[in-house]
């Protein structure tokens, strides 16, 4: 019994040294998340996602930035644990940057129905999540990047915590820094994730502090009156494009706006434009880069958001939630 007890232990210390030469398999040992989490309990995982991504964006092309946003909402509050899928008042769905702003609910609960079907209790909404937003970039033309998988579901929302945590527009870039920095990321990752804006949508009442009468030296004239045009005749809730010259591809172009006096939002010209001073000048010439180098901005959009989507969970462990929206009984 001691003996063949022994001897399995030393099968296993064999196979796992096997598995783990020069393999990235071993990252299973060293952190949480791994790219292979679901590859035996629930291979068809991918194909789900894909398929809910694709036919999603098939109707209403910026739902895959929708997607991306979802994500990133999520990360920045409790880490990346579907806290914000939660439903009630005190939800981050009511939180001031997310309320009426966040979208991509409905879609994510479709795949998760689909996947509960195949393989039920197996699969978190925190990493459904991440898939979403993955498979968001790619399909509007954006890098592939390996979504590493295996988070769990938080119990609990934070509707503080999203107030607190989430960037909002007017700040200054030192601010959002800051913000950044207090869940780990950096200023490199500020200005890469930034360049998210490369795709979607932001309502009037988040930029519309640049088209006051005497105007915003760091936006474009000729788009400052556009813009001032849209905005009375539609309201706060008007929609425009945060990438006015592509607005549904994934590319380097916000960059190239922020040189041209183009970016939507304060936070988005002010990585570029502005007074200047250490981080500025950090900034400033990432974005010069990514500007004329897009293949770089591709590679470290990867890297960074493979970083984000690591931001550690807080609390308690976590579960599989079974429905999205609420903690299993
Ligand atoms: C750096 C600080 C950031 C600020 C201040 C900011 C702010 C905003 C604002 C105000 C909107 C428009 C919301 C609305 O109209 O209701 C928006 C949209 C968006 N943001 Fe950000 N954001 C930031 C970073 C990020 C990051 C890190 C990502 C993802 C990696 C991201 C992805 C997006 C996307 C894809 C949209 C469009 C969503 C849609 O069309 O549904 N943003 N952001
Ligand atoms: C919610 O977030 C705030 C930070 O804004 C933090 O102080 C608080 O402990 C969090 N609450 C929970 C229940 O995680
Ligand atoms: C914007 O839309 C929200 C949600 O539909 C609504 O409650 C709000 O009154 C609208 N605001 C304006 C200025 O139309």
């Amino acid at each position: 019994m001691e003996y063949s007890h022994s001897r399995l232990l030393l099968v296993c210390s064999v196979l796992m040294l096997c598995l783990c030469s020069g393999v990235a398999k071993c990252d299973k040992l060293t952190s949480e998340l791994t790219g292979d989490f679901y590859d035996y309990t629930c291979p068809g995982l991918y194909t789900i996602v894909q398929q809910h991504v694709f036919a999603a964006m098939r109707d209403e092309m910026r739902m895959g930035a929708s997607l991306l946003r979802l994500h990133f909402h999520d990360c920045f509050v409790n880490g990346c644990d579907a806290s914000i899928l939660l439903v009630g008042e005190t939800g981050e769905q009511f939180a001031r940057p997310n309320q009426n702003s966040v979208r991509g609910y409905e879609v994510i609960d479709a795949m998760k129905a689909d996947i509960e079907s195949v393989c039920p209790g197996v699969v978190s909404c925190a990493d459904i999540v991440a898939l979403a937003a993955a498979y968001g970039v790619l399909f509007s033309g954006g890098p592939y990047y390996e979504v590493l998988l295996g988070r769990k579901d938080g119990l609990v929302a934070n509707k503080t915590g999203a107030e607190n945590g989430l960037p909002a527009p007017f700040e200054p870039v030192s601010s959002i820094v800051q913000k950044f920095g207090d869940v780990g990321l950096d200023t490199k990752d500020v200005v890469v994730l930034s360049g998210a804006h490369t795709i979607g949508r932001a309502r009037c009442g988040l930029f519309n502090n640049r088209l006051t009468s005497s105007g915003d030296p760091t936006l474009d004239s000729k788009m400052a009156a556009n813009l001032q045009s849209l905005c009375t005749t539609g309201g706060d809730n008007q929609t425009t494009a945060l990438d006015v010259e592509s607005a549904d591809v994934f590319d380097k172009q916000y960059y190239q706006n922020l040189l041209s006096k183009k970016g939507l939002l304060s936070s988005d010209q002010n990585l570029f434009s502005g007074a200047e001073d250490v981080v500025k000048a950090t900034t400033k010439a990432l974005v010069q880069t990514y500007s004329d180098d897009g293949e770089q901005f591709f590679m470290d959009f990867g890297a960074s958001m493979v970083k984000m989507g690591s931001i550690k969970k807080t609390g308690v462990p976590g579960e599989i939630r079974t429905n999205c929206r609420v903690p299993n009984k």
